[in-house]
């Protein structure tokens, strides 16, 4: 993450826009301190760098060789259990999984910025919209492929069976041209007015995709777009400069081919559930034929 570079300039430059000289700032989430650093750098008077796993001593450490132990205090809690001395101008989080959400980051810093956001204090980002289409993913094709062609004489189908409902994180190799339709937003989140109840409820789309570039088809893939103020956007889209997070991709059971004008029917559900994760469950339609439903809890592994 730390060599993301589109990554971490997206947050350094929203951060030097959007800090004033004397500002507050929490860093929720706060891993190696790196947006604290940032905050610093943009002038921040005193950052709050809350983390709760051990890597927060390695930020202490980081922030020391910096020379900005004296403005950046290092606290290792839940972020939820966390008292701060005084209110925050800027509440800055990377909390942004493949297709925004799910990492199940977002109702724990809702409620960090009800706690202690200033009135007319800055979120970064301010909004987050996740998108879909549908795609041809040829890695997944050779995986799906192996698995039923009967490797080493033995019938290995119901690996492809439990493929096909795990969710892929990272298929970089998903791009512009393996699109089958034109992409569409699944839920847009805004920063300032979702609620914390919102945030931790299931995250919902139903989408009709029309195919405008006839060929295989044999999953979805989504992607997210955070606004970060200032017309700064950070986005892993297929047509877009290379992130860490490359494309989630979430597989169809059999790859087919479909024509232009063809109606793809989806329905979404992105439930958060434990820290850190949530759970996917997918249905997907094409032309008049059947749905086919997948869940991610059924997975193997
Ligand atoms: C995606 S990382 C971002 C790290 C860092 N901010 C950066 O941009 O490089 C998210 C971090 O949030 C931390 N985290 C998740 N939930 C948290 C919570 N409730 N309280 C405090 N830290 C949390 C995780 O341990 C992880 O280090």
């Amino acid at each position: 993450m730390l060599r993301d570079r589109v990554r971490c300039e997206a947050y350094r430059q929203a951060l030097l826009s959007a800090v004033r000289p004397g500002d507050v700032v929490l860093d929720m989430g706060a891993g190696t301190g790196l947006l604290s650093l940032f905050a610093l750098q943009a002038g921040a008077r005193r950052v709050y760098a809350v983390e709760r796993t051990s890597i927060a001593a390695f930020a202490r450490q980081l922030v020391e060789q910096n020379g900005a132990a004296d403005r950046i205090e290092i606290i290792q809690d839940d972020v939820e259990n966390v008292q701060l001395p005084e209110p925050v101008d800027v509440l800055v989080s990377e909390w942004m999984g493949g297709c925004g959400v799910d990492e199940n980051l977002l109702a724990p810093l809702l409620a960090s910025r009800d706690r202690w956001l200033k009135p007319g204090g800055i979120m970064l980002p301010e909004r987050v919209t996740a998108w879909m289409a549908p795609v041809w993913d040829r890695e997944l094709d050779a995986e799906m492929s192996f698995f039923l062609g009967q490797p080493y004489g033995l019938d290995l189908g119901l690996v492809a069976e439990g493929t096909a409902q795990e969710l892929f994180i990272a298929r970089y190799h998903v791009s512009e041209q393996d699109l089958r339709a034109e992409p569409q937003p699944m839920w847009s989140t805004d920063a300032y007015t979702c609620s914390v109840e919102e945030a931790s409820s299931p995250f919902r789309a139903s989408m009709q995709f029309l195919v405008t570039r006839a060929g295989p088809f044999n999953s979805l893939a989504a992607w997210f777009r955070a606004e970060c103020g200032a017309g700064i956007v950070l986005t892993n889209a297929p047509d877009a400069p290379a992130t860490h997070w490359g494309r989630w991709v979430l597989p169809l059971e059999r790859g087919l081919s479909v024509e232009r004008g063809a109606a793809i029917w989806v329905d979404l559900i992105c439930e958060p559930d434990e820290p850190g994760w949530c759970d996917h469950r997918w249905s997907v339609r094409v032309g008049d034929g059947n749905w086919e439903d997948h869940n991610s809890r059924w997975a193997i592994g």
